[in-house]
């Protein structure tokens, strides 16, 4: 017998055993939003009065349920509202919970957030072992954290220790691991899902819970102590006025360890006052900024199946690994045949962390060709040039490569800083060149700034957007003018760093001052990351461009071959490992009061600068960029949010003092000043 709501498809099988799947109307994805559940909690209501012999819960889609509705959290305003909500979400799994038969969740694809929740509530789980399951509860990467029972029942399944690390991390796992720590009963491939699921509701073998070790953390006279530790872990990654979920997880698990009752209480109170908080807010703000650089690139505009990179330097060899990595047919051409034996070395580390599976591995470096003679090129779909930054080089390459493109192929180019007009200059159609301009290290950096110019193609410009989707980055689209848009806004940033180390402030120092505003890293360890020869260039291009003053102290480092952490010495000396020596600041070190004012008002006014001239389509997509570019403070939401939610005012008066003591380089932005003072 066959039952169909909306969104769940109901079947009695010749056993008794009820298979419910889930099937959302109307989307690709199954989220667990309020229809879904308040469907879900009828059909239970009507399986408690037929009893059943057991029920299984699956999905019909590619994944079993990827989380909550996002879009439902931006409607909650007060606390009183999200806690109605939660408790809402909290009954159902407790009335699954309570059902009298066995139950089971059938698990493929993602399984997150609500979903793995709802999976908690069930007597077993078992999970699809392909590549493509993962498990996990990601809450706190939105600024909460799980608020279905999840802090009060995977502790007792999996144990205190793997339970926190994937609560606070938001790490998701593969079947496999799963089952190694007892979130699920059994791994098992595909064909063989419901036999097995039948097997379990048949035979009904004792739950799984924590073993007597991983329960050891319950303890209540243990757990303040591993409490404890675990702070220190969250906060060598996190500050708890910044991301405060972390450690509400924690603060709940020491008062209440395994207590359910109390634990649901309090998962309710701390997830209502998360989320009406600023940091939620903003990365939930974040996460549809993501979503909006997805949009940005249609996949089925163009589907490149070849890509050939010329140059194997630090970005062109990573570029075509991470190509490589994404199913693409790769090939990379240098002129030096060690270079393109180390990007093999590189990519092989990557395919390794990436892949693990030997077989994958394979794969991926068989898609992979070193090509010294650029054989590849005339089938290439995508051409990536990432050679020295030279304005000659690149158009000698350019004449010679054009005549032997395939017809049709996208010709990009990674250049940090040489403008699409003045490269284009070498070829007889300049308008098909665009600029992929990705970041380093490629395999961290989401984002890739499209470049293009009034007159670029608009095909060009689509397949480039199309391109980066496929291998799955974020495209952003720039205009060609100096420094783009993310090291135009990083580099007055980083420069005002380099002056402050020349005043006398040690690096530690400044690189702390940025810390406590919410930067993933220091500017000055930042520029001896990036390379301060790297740095230099860019700065000496937007000081010719935009007037914008290179400090000595950056041109004497490079000069004395200090180029950072590369050459093993920039302001950081670097041991064997690439490690900075004496980074972590110590107490009572002296630091102007103004240093951070110094550094985010530099950041802040040149995003101005950037929106008023429309290097960007917009305010959102300019802090997309500089969250996704640089790694600036998500949850203060980008740069334009942060001057939104601060006010434009404060800024103005704080460049107004900074001016006054430091000179023009403060100068506000025009679109800070009343209408009537701008130079319009
Ligand atoms: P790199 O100096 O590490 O690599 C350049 C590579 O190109 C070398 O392996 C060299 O042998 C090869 N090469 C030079 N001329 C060639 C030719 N005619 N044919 C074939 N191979 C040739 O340089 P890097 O840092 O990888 O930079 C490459 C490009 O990427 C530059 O345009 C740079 O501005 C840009 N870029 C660099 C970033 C960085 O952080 N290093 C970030 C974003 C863009």
């Amino acid at each position: 017998m066959t039952t169909k709501n909306d969104n769940w498809q109901r079947e009695t099988d010749a056993e008794g055993i009820v298979w419910l799947t889930v099937d959302q109307a109307g989307g690709s994805a199954n989220t667990l939003n309020h229809e879904l559940l308040e469907e879900l909690d009828e059909i239970l209501g009507e399986l408690e009065a037929q009893r059943p012999t057991g029920l299984v819960i699956q999905s019909a889609k590619k994944d079993f349920i990827v989380g909550a509705d996002i879009k439902e959290f931006t409607r909650i305003e007060t606390m009183e509202e999200a806690r109605k909500l939660i408790r809402r979400g909290q009954g159902v799994v407790n009335r699954l919970e309570n059902l009298r038969c066995p139950t089971m969740a059938l698990i493929n694809g993602y399984c997150l957030g609500g979903g793995l929740e709802l999976a908690l509530g069930c007597d077993y789980r078992i999970a699809d072992d392909d590549q493509s399951t993962r498990l996990g509860l990601p809450e706190v990467r939105l600024g909460i954290h799980p608020g279905f029972g999840g802090v009060a029942r995977l502790p007792r399944l999996v144990g205190a220790t793997a339970a926190m690390d994937m609560m606070l991390t938001g790490r998701s796992l593969s079947a496999r691991a799963a089952k190694k720590i007892g979130l699920v009963d059994h791994a098992v491939p595909r064909r063989h899902l419901r036999r097995a699921a039948r097997e379990l509701i048949k035979t009904q073998p004792p739950r799984q819970r924590a073993g007597l070790l991983s329960t050891l953390g319950d303890n209540a006279l243990l757990r303040p102590l591993l409490a404890r530790v675990l702070r220190n872990k969250v906060a060598a990654k996190a500050r708890p006025e910044h991301y405060p979920a972390p450690y509400a997880v924690i603060d709940i698990w020491r008062e209440f360890g395994t207590d359910k009752p109390a634990v649901l209480e309090a998962e309710e109170r701390s997830v209502a006052r998360l989320i009406i908080g600023d940091t939620a807010r903003n990365l939930v703000r974040v996460f549809f900024l993501q979503e909006r650089l997805k949009s940005l690139g249609d996949k089925k505009a163009f589907a490149p199946q070849r890509v050939h990179v010329i140059g194997g330097g630090v970005m062109g060899g990573d570029i075509a690994a991470w190509c490589a990595l994404r199913g693409l047919q790769v090939s990379v051409q240098d002129r030096s045949d060690e270079h393109l034996a180390r990007v093999m070395k590189r990519a092989a580390k990557l395919f390794k962390k990436k892949l693990r599976q030997p077989r994958l591995i394979q794969q991926a470096l068989d898609r992979l060709m070193p090509d010294r003679r650029g054989q590849g090129l005339a089938r290439a779909d995508v051409v990536i040039e990432a050679i020295f930054e030279n304005v000659e080089a690149k158009q000698n390459l350019y004449r010679e490569i054009e005549p032997r493109m395939k017809p049709g192929a996208l010709l990009a180019t990674n250049t940090s800083s040489i403008p699409l007009q003045v490269l284009g200059e070498a070829l007889s159609d300049p308008n098909r060149l665009v600029g992929l301009h990705f970041f380093n290290p490629v395999a961290k950096m989401q984002l890739v700034e499209i470049v293009t110019t009034a007159d670029t193609h608009a095909e060009a410009a689509t397949q480039a957007a199309a391109f980066t989707r496929h291998i799955d980055r974020l495209p952003l689209p720039v205009d060609s003018s100096p420094g783009f848009l993310v090291n135009r806004v990083l580099m007055p940033y980083l420069l005002e760093a380099v002056t402050m180390e020349a005043e006398g402030l040690a690096p530690k120092v400044i690189d702390a001052e940025a810390l406590k505003f919410g930067m993933p890293m220091g500017p000055i360890l930042l520029a001896d990351t990036v390379g301060l020869d790297i740095c230099l260039s860019v700065a000496e291009i937007l000081s010719k461009e935009l007037g914008v003053e290179v400090p000595g102290r950056l041109r004497e480092l490079v000069k004395a071959g200090r180029l950072g952490k590369k050459s093993g010495h920039g302001f950081y000396r670097y041991d064997k490992q690439g490690k900075p020596l004496g980074a972590k600041p110590g107490r009572g070190e002296y630091c102007p009061p103004d240093t951070q004012d110094r550094l985010i008002a530099r950041l802040l006014n040149e995003a101005l600068a950037c929106l008023r001239e429309g290097v960007v389509n917009g305010a959102d997509l300019l802090d997309a960029g500089i969250i996704f570019g640089t790694g600036f403070a998500p949850f203060r939401g980008g740069p334009m949010h942060y001057i939104e939610q601060s006010g434009r005012a404060g800024l103005m008066a704080k460049l107004t003092e900074l001016e006054k003591k430091y000179g023009e380089r403060f100068r506000a932005d025009e679109s800070l000043l009343p209408l009537e003072e701008r130079g319009e």
